[in-house]
């Protein structure tokens, strides 16, 4: 049995009541997707779906010919489209996939070992690969949603945040992740990067701040480190712009203003970056 995956189906399981509680962020996401729409209909990709409390949609199906929707936890894509009345939509496609393509050996990674430290660099060598995910790409819009967070998760569970080549692992799967929805997107597709990166266990005001106060708050939290692992939204920023090499295939990246997601027990801050393809000529 895989821990790590068995995890994040518990948390899938906890958080299906959250419904209600997420509406306004199942607003803001599915009004970001509408909006990279376009007119075409095109197809869209949607990374870490898992419950779909996060997405509507019947409405989304009026703005695209076909729904991808990828987790690991399949259950809960099955369930998110019974909940939605979806079940017999042919124009959804459900794909039960490890987007790191490293998921069982990470599991299965014990520091103990003898081989530890040669283990270790397998992993990372094979994040710096394309992983072999069996998708319909390219698609015109590619969401990862709220998925970074949990990736980087997976390495704090299995390798630990204090272990020396810890911030090595968790780089190299946020950069597997990012150049993952790069090479999913058709050349002239749109990419949604949303991240929750802070939650109300850390920040308890969080909840409460005005909204105009909102992201002076939220400022405030990242210069005081406040902020889960690898995910600042300045520091994903900066990785699709200037010299680094995501932002060679990229363009016109947009920080889009931040939202509050309410999972019930607790609230997020979310950050969303939109990017386009470059044309390869
Ligand atoms: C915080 S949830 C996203 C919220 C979700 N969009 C919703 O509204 O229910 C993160 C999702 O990432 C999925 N996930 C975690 N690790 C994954 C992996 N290696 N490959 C694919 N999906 C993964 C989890 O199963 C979970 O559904």
């Amino acid at each position: 049995m895989n821990e790590l995956f068995e995890e994040q189906f518990r948390f899938n399981r906890d958080s299906v009541p959250n419904w209600e509680e997420g509406a306004t962020h199942r607003k803001m996401l599915t009004g970001h997707l509408n909006d990279l729409a376009g007119e075409n209909r095109g197809r869209l990709c949607v990374l870490g779906a898992g419950n779909c409390n996060d997405l509507n949609l019947k409405q989304l199906l009026h703005a695209f010919s076909e729904i991808h929707l990828v987790d690991i936890d399949g259950v809960a894509l099955e369930r998110a489209i019974q909940s939605q009345s979806l079940e017999n939509e042919p124009s959804i496609f459900l794909h039960k996939s490890d987007l790191t393509g490293i998921g069982e050996q990470l599991a299965a990674w014990n520091e103990d070992d003898s081989n530890a430290g040669s283990n270790l660099t397998d992993i990372i060598l094979k994040l710096s690969q394309p992983v072999n995910l069996n998708l319909p790409n390219p698609f015109d819009v590619v969401c990862s949603s709220c998925l970074l967070s949990q990736l980087i998760h997976l390495v704090v569970k299995a390798v630990g945040d204090t272990h020396p080549r810890f911030e090595e692992t968790m780089i190299a799967i946020r950069s597997q992740h990012m150049q993952t929805m790069i090479d999913l997107m058709g050349e002239d597709g749109a990419g949604l990067l949303v991240s929750d990166f802070v939650s109300s266990a850390s920040a308890p005001d969080l909840p409460h701040v005005p909204d105009h106060q909102f992201e002076q708050y939220l400022s405030q939290l990242l210069s005081s480190q406040n902020f889960f692992h690898g995910v600042h939204p300045g520091v994903l920023f900066s990785l699709l712009v200037g010299n680094s090499p995501f932002a060679q295939q990229v363009r016109n990246v947009e920080m889009l203003p931040p939202w509050r997601w309410n999972l019930g027990s607790r609230q997020y801050a979310v950050a969303a970056i939109q990017f386009y393809g470059l044309k390869k000529d």
